[in-house]
């Protein structure tokens, strides 16, 4: 089975084609258009991908060398995610499958995360537990099976990408600031500087909205000159503090759940230091870890096209609610005999 996959919930633009779950192209490119301001503009992100939609999908069929005419199956990410860009995505998808008069399929977001690992490893024995981390999400979920997952706690308020951002606008890098905060931090000392680890309770929540409060008064109140001769070590004692109160969460849930495997997926499971941890963890607890490759961590159309492809595989059929774009969708709504909402 061919198929031909878009992603675009947000600002990443991605076209990927796959072949039987295998990856045979995939084409993505980040919207530049947001850095002046520090985040991402939905009108801008739905202009975006309006232009760059139709190249993409022609660059990923050309380099997977199918043509249009050998595709069984389109497959869009419907939600959640900006509606402006959600519509381009899977409306240029529906379109394409309507003229080739082949099936279209709506995909969740979150749920292509939660099984992006499997890109690179094959099927991971079950359960298996998700730290799922990106730019709007930080969720620890236990995969129970296709269609089977308990949420076993999010974020109360910033997601853990996010506060990267954030904290890296602070130290004036630019949008999104996440990979170049993780490069610099490497480069300095993650202990001269000593931040609080919140949620330290036996939920599985995560909040991160008080470490970034207390980088902004560390700013306020050390020298001009200190903070300037100090940014490596400020970035790595920031990403100590927020990487140790996720890995306290996540062994938690690993002891409550006894998973197969211990996985991190989403944008911010390219993190060095938290692929560290986690295969410490692992190793610690006698479980093997698995990560998407650092390509397949951010937004991608590649897990797009892998779940459609698993999901057909698994006989779960198509709803007619998975044609259209939904901005908020949660995840819990996807477990089998819940009503989609
Ligand atoms: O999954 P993703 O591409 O988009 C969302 O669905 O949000 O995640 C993007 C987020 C951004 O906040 C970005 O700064 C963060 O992932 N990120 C990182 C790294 N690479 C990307 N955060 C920490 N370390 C990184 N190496
Ligand atoms: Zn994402």
């Amino acid at each position: 089975m061919r198929i031909l996959a878009f992603e675009s919930s947000c600002d990443e633009n991605s076209a990927a084609v796959l072949q039987d779950g295998k990856l045979l192209s995939v084409c993505t490119r980040t919207q530049t258009v947001h850095k002046p301001y520090g985040g991402v503009v939905p009108e801008l992100a739905g202009r975006s991908h309006l232009e760059l939609i139709d190249g993409l999908a022609n660059e990923a069929l050309h380099e997977a060398d199918i043509r249009l005419s050998d595709l069984d199956f389109i497959a869009a990410t419907i939600g959640p995610g900006l509606i402006g860009s959600l519509l381009v995505g899977a409306n240029y998808a529906r379109g394409l499958a309507i003229s080739l008069n082949k099936p279209f399929r709506g995909i969740h977001h979150l749920e292509a995360h939660l099984w992006s690992a499997e890109l690179s490893h094959g099927n991971l024995p079950l359960p298996f537990l998700v730290l799922l981390a990106s730019g709007g999400h930080t969720m620890l979920i236990s995969v129970e099976g296709v269609r089977r997952y308990r949420v076993l706690g999010s974020t109360l308020d910033d997601a853990l990408g996010e506060a990267y951002d954030k904290i890296g606008k602070l130290m004036g890098l630019s949008f999104p600031a996440g990979a170049d905060v993780d490069r610099l931090a490497s480069q300095g000392d993650g202990h001269r500087f000593t931040f609080p680890l919140a949620m330290q309770d036996d939920t599985f929540n995560f909040s991160f909205s008080g470490l970034k409060t207390s980088v902004v008064y560390k700013l306020r109140d050390l020298p001009p000159e200190i903070v300037r001769s100090s940014k490596n070590d400020i970035l790595a004692s920031f990403q100590e503090a927020a990487i140790e109160s996720v890995i306290r969460k996540v062994r938690l849930a690993a002891q409550r759940t006894a998973p197969q495997v211990l996985v991190a997926a989403g944008g911010v499971a390219a993190n060095s230091l938290l692929r560290k941890r986690i295969y410490d963890l692992a190793e610690s607890m006698g479980i093997p870890c698995a990560f998407p490759a650092l390509s397949h961590c951010g937004d991608n159309a590649a897990m797009i096209g892998y779940l459609a492809w698993k999901l057909n595989r698994c006989g779960i059929a198509d709803s007619a609610w998975s044609h259209q774009a939904r901005p908020r969708w949660p995840v819990e709504t996807l477990t089998e005999g819940t009503q989609a909402q």
